[in-house]
């Protein structure tokens, strides 16, 4: 019996780290409602995996889910700050009610550790770089206000009921299985995409923006560090992240470079509830959860390139 499970598993981040336990050697087992996450993702591995199709949002497929599970990565949501500007309700439902029934099945079923996937856009547009975790949050889009709500719903079953919780920060993720097709797709994908149509890739703003783009094996890493972290981390938050600031012009120009495309990026409006500036400093994960980034952004970026062009055309 499968004693990790990972929601969300059909998703980018998700499948990623499906395969990152499994080549532990755990038993794997998924919660996905396939909302936004593809079966193409699990493909060569499903009859390694126990995939359930259900919803976070329904207590019974929660309760099965966790039967003899010690480990869950509960990467499962509804990520995008666009699509919760435009539907609240919905990301609410999902990321915030979604992940409170998955804390009270998780402690009714017994369950070890929980790790969440939580997400940088919980600091807002806080002037002071880079991001460290004692500082004041200052959501500025319902999906930022959801994963601050997870981190604090985390934290408090730990110090209530003894759950061992982890809440993991991310920077901007990128990397292979990243989806470009959906309409809230990340810029990484959709400017590869893009180039490989021979379009031009669209900035929103002037593309001075900046991210810590972070490549998706680290954040992999990252979960897998909690399973063996101390107990004196648990309840904690923490940063998980390359460390650096790339600008989105900047990241166009090198993408454009790889592909080896002479096309200019167009710009449109900015896109309400996205901040200016992000980096993280990660120093509390490195001491406390053992980790450290390890794929330099140009590596990531060069492999990333290199799995999309290796993609038949949708
Ligand atoms: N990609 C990033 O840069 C980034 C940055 C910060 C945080 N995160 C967080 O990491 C996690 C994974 O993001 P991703 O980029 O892999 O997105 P993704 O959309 O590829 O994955 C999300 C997965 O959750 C599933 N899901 C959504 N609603 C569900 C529901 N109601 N019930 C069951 N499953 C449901 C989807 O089908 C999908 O497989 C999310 O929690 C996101 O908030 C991502």
């Amino acid at each position: 019996m499968a004693d990790c499970l990972v929601t969300g598993g059909a998703g980018f981040i998700g499948s990623n780290l499906v395969r990152g336990l499994l080549s532990r050697g755990r038993s794997v087992k998924v919660l996905d409602n396939f909302s936004t996450g593809r079966r193409e993702n699990l493909e060569e591995i499903k009859d390694r995996v126990d995939v359930q199709v259900g919803d976070l949002r329904d207590d019974d497929a929660l309760f099965n889910a966790m039967l003899g599970v010690r480990y869950v990565f509960h990467v499962g949501a509804l990520p995008s700050v666009v699509r919760s500007v435009e539907d609240p309700q919905t990301t609410h439902d999902v990321n915030v009610t979604g992940t409170l029934k998955l804390l009270l099945a998780a402690r009714e079923a017994g369950v070890e550790r929980v790790v969440l996937s939580s997400s940088s856009s919980v600091y807002g547009d806080t002037p002071e770089l880079p991001k460290r975790e004692d500082m004041l949050p200052n959501p500025l889009s319902p999906y930022a206000l959801s994963k601050l709500t997870g981190e604090h719903y985390l934290r408090i079953f730990h110090d209530l009921y003894g759950l061992r919780t982890y809440s993991l920060r991310y920077f901007n993720v990128f990397g292979p299985r990243q989806d470009p097709a959906s309409h809230y797709a990340a810029v990484i994908p959709l400017f590869v995409a893009a180039l490989k149509r021979d379009a031009a890739p669209v900035i929103y703003g002037d593309g001075e923006q900046t991210r810590d783009f972070t490549y998706v094996d680290d954040v992999v890493a990252g979960n897998l560090c909690c399973m063996d972290a101390p107990d004196e981390a648990a309840g904690g938050v923490f940063n998980l992240a390359w460390g650096y600031r790339t600008s989105v012009n900047e990241l166009a120009a090198k993408i454009a470079a790889l592909m080896g495309k002479d096309i200019r990026p167009v710009h449109q409006d900015p896109r309400p509830g996205d901040v200016r500036d992000s980096q993280a400093d990660s120093t509390r994960a490195r001491e406390q959860l053992g980790w450290a980034a390890n794929v330099p952004f140009e590596d990531g970026l060069r492999r990333t390139v290199e799995w999309f062009l290796d993609q038949p055309a949708p």
